[in-house]
């Protein structure tokens, strides 16, 4: 694993984009791994302001989400939907039809999953895949002890994974309790990773990350045996290290 270390949450949002608009250029039907929560925010509109100054194009590309709540609808303000559509899609010039996010409203969620995980493979993997990580060290919805052999599957979130992401919802009852996710083997897939971890609150977790050993009680650990992980943090992300 590669870390560049940077100095603030700017800095690792223009390096991660800076990573995504090169691979786009130089691949311009990249298949792209994406994921939500509050680390990416910029880095997404970090793409948006380089497309608005300089239309690098997305119009080939094709994009995978890492995963989905269960049971929020696609235009519900907190599924990972509406949060892609938000934040990057409807700035762009990607089709929606070449997007792809796992549908949490499926009639048979097992089956979507298989679906989901076909899919993958049917548009030749991904090409780049980027991560935030979770307190805990989760990846995707992949908690701890998650096999390293899953593919994409239903989890049933962690009380501390629905109480970090509660800051996104009126209140923890609101929290789904279950996600579809990319399973770790499905991420492990990928051509190339980055990860990104910005800010104190992740601190705790990169040490035991990059100080501990391959272990599925830290679902990111799996990531030290890829060739082509990229890891993006900040200072505060480094800090007891
Ligand atoms: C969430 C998402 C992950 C994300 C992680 C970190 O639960 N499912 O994909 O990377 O937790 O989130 P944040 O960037 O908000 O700290």
């Amino acid at each position: 694993m590669r870390v560049i270390e940077v100095n603030d949450y700017y800095e690792l949002s223009q390096k991660a984009a800076e990573m995504i608009i090169d691979q786009v250029r130089k691949k311009p039907d990249s298949v792209l791994g994406l994921a939500t929560g509050e680390t990416v925010l910029e880095t997404y509109a970090a793409i948006v302001n380089d497309y608005q100054q300089n239309q690098t194009s997305y119009r080939h590309i094709r994009t995978f989400n890492l995963d989905e709540y269960i049971g929020l609808a696609a235009d519900h303000p907190n599924s990972y939907h509406y949060y892609m559509n938000e934040h990057l899609f409807r700035f762009i010039d990607i089709p929606m039809s070449q997007t792809y996010i796992p549908n949490g409203l499926a009639d048979d969620i097992p089956e979507e999953c298989i679906r989901y995980e076909k899919l993958i493979g049917q548009c030749g993997g991904i090409d780049l895949q980027i991560l935030g990580i979770g307190r805990n060290g989760h990846i995707g919805f992949n908690e701890p002890g998650t096999s390293f052999d899953s593919t994409t599957h239903v989890v049933e979130l962690a009380h501390s994974t629905r109480k970090a992401n509660s800051r996104f919802f009126s209140s923890l009852e609101e929290v789904p309790t279950h996600a579809i996710t990319m399973g770790i083997a499905t991420i492990m897939k990928s051509r190339q990773i980055i990860l990104l971890a910005s800010g104190e609150r992740k601190a705790h977790i990169m040490s035991q990350l990059l100080e501990g050993e391959v272990t599925p009680n830290i679902p990111a650990s799996i990531l030290k045996t890829h060739p082509n992980v990229t890891i993006i943090a900040d200072k505060e992300a480094l800090s007891l290290i």
